[in-house]
């Protein structure tokens, strides 16, 4: 192992402002006192700035270094991923290295009907904390042997017929049954079959612990395991190194007592896969105001957390990204206010459940937050992101007419074709969730690009589009400035943005 020291981030999300806070009190030029001052600024509807300085409810969490995963992790919903998949898993890790990894799969969007499961017996070594995805730890995994069940004959007879195709001869000879262990792969007969499958488990390369106390309550502790994600392209799957999480699995023994799914998925096996509760699908219906719930991360080291704002009265929506260096969203880099319009699609044929939106973007504002990303603004010698060499530590700018921030790729006017979907949690609080930004890092700005997997989910924190005055990222106090510059072309990406972490690594 090749680890320098054990560490263990300890961190009260609410804790995180008051603390930056006192370091700057002196210097009311300070990001972070501008982040808290806005976030703090007495108003009507502070619901949701709230939600966002209280990351997790306020909860605190541990993440472990290096994480222990021995034990037994369940899903806690049916999972969508890229393709897409209907899937939820039950994994457990022995302290002998050894794993046995249950993926169930479904033909529905809400994990009722069982289509077949995958029985992955393997090794998994963990490497050392990831230089790329802080907070993170690299492993190696091995696969010793790869099983599967049938639920139907529908299944049965389709995935003969695929893996008789990627599999030839080394395939038990069909047709095959449902209810019946199968195995696809050994040590001895080689693994082609789960390329008909297209099947790996890269998800073993990424692995995260993290632990919370629920609700300040001492007694209990809720463990949960991030796996690194899923290439959105399935054809890439086999090829991906993951830079980014799947939803996070919780620890069987522990889990959150409202989690109904976690209970059902934890009693499961190959022979009786977890049948979820019946839901309807409930209509996108985007009015109001919507935050993340903890920090997010993206492929490619960004981490940030979100606030939309959707009016539906005139079809036009408000996004604040605030972009952080840390895996807790702790130090401020900058953030992005855009704005435009959307316009609703149809009920998605791709994806069960899904509704498709197209969004434009036309309007901009960027306010640096440190003084890496401050410098790299300044060194591009364009009139491509706002006035040349004009930028200033917390002090904002509209980069509309400028088309955008070339050293952020980002160029308007902007156009995305989204996927949406909507959920009530247990607490009755709407979720919402969009689409998984393409792996590449490119963005979806084709029809044919749109999401087929979803990101983190959004809570509503105000039914209401209306918003305070004085808001995150947005500072009317501030003399703003406005810039002519020369006329890009549409093409970057809204968020990804590869310029901007490449060039940290140069100037941070
Ligand atoms: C590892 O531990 C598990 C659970 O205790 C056991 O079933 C398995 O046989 C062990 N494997 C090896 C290779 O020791
Ligand atoms: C759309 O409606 C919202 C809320 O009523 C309002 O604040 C906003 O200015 C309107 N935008 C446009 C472009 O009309």
């Amino acid at each position: 192992h090749m680890w320098l020291r054990p560490i263990s981030l300890l961190y009260s999300a609410t804790g995180v402002l008051a603390h930056s806070l006192s370091l700057y009190a002196s210097n009311g030029r300070s990001p972070r006192l501008a982040l808290e001052k806005s976030l703090s600024w007495p108003s009507k509807d502070m619901q949701c700035q709230h939600m966002l300085k209280h990351l997790h409810n306020g909860a605190r969490i541990t993440v472990q270094m290096p994480p222990n995963i021995e034990g037994h992790w369940v899903s806690t919903s049916c999972e969508v991923r890229p393709g897409p998949e209907f899937i939820t898993r039950s994994y457990r890790f022995h302290h002998n290295h050894t794993f046995q990894a249950h993926q169930f799969y479904y033909t529905d969007n809400h994990c009722t009907s069982p289509a077949y499961t995958l029985v992955i017996h393997g090794r998994v070594r963990l490497r050392q904390a990831s230089w790329i995805i802080r907070g993170g730890t690299e492993a190696d995994y091995q696969i010793y042997r790869i099983q599967a069940v049938f639920h139907s004959l529908t299944t049965a007879k389709e995935l003969s017929q695929r893996l008789e195709r990627s599999c030839g001869g080394s395939k038990e000879p069909g047709p095959w049954e449902p209810n019946v262990l199968y195995e696809l792969c050994s040590e001895e007969g080689g693994c082609d079959c789960s390329r008909g499958l297209n099947f790996a488990m890269h998800e073993l390369q990424l692995l995260r612990v993290e632990k919370q106390y629920l609700h300040h309550n001492l007694d209990h502790l809720i463990e949960e395991l991030f796996l690194g994600d899923i290439h959105t392209e399935p054809a890439q799957r086999l090829y991906y190194r993951p830079s980014s999480y799947q939803p996070a699995l919780q620890n069987a023994k522990s889990h959150d007592q409202s989690c109904i799914a976690c209970r059902i998925i934890s009693r499961s096996d190959e022979f009786h896969p977890p049948i979820l509760p019946p839901r309807a699908d409930l209509t996108v219906g985007l009015h109001g105001q919507w935050v993340s719930q903890r920090c997010e991360v993206r492929p490619e080291v960004l981490f940030l957390t979100r606030h939309f704002i959707f009016h539906d009265n005139n079809n036009t929506w408000e996004g604040h990204y605030y972009h952080y260096s840390d895996p807790v969203c702790k130090h401020p880099t900058f953030t992005i206010y855009a704005k435009g319009r959307y316009s609703r699609g149809v009920h998605s044929t791709r994806v069960m459940g899904g509704t498709e939106f197209v969004f434009k973007v036309n309007h901009m504002h960027v306010m640096p937050m440190d003084l890496a990303t401050t410098s790299l603004l300044n060194v591009f010698n364009t009139n491509e992101c706002g006035a040349q060499g004009s930028w200033q530590v917390g002090v904002e700018q509209d980069v509309t007419l400028t088309n955008g921030c070339v050293a952020l790729g980002i160029r308007l006017p902007h156009t995305e074709y989204e996927l949406f979907r909507m959920e009530q949690d247990v607490h009755g609080r709407y979720l919402l969730f969009n689409g998984q930004r393409p792996s590449d890092g490119s963005s979806p700005d084709r029809p044919e690009k749109r999401a087929t997997s979803y990101q983190m989910p959004l809570v509503q924190c105000s039914a209401s589009s209306h918003r305070p005055e004085i808001n995150l990222g947005h500072h009317p106090d501030r003399p703003r400035k406005l810039n002519n510059g020369c006329r890009g072309q549409a093409v970057a990406p809204l968020v990804v943005l590869h310029v901007l972490v490449v060039a940290l690594g140069l100037y941070g």
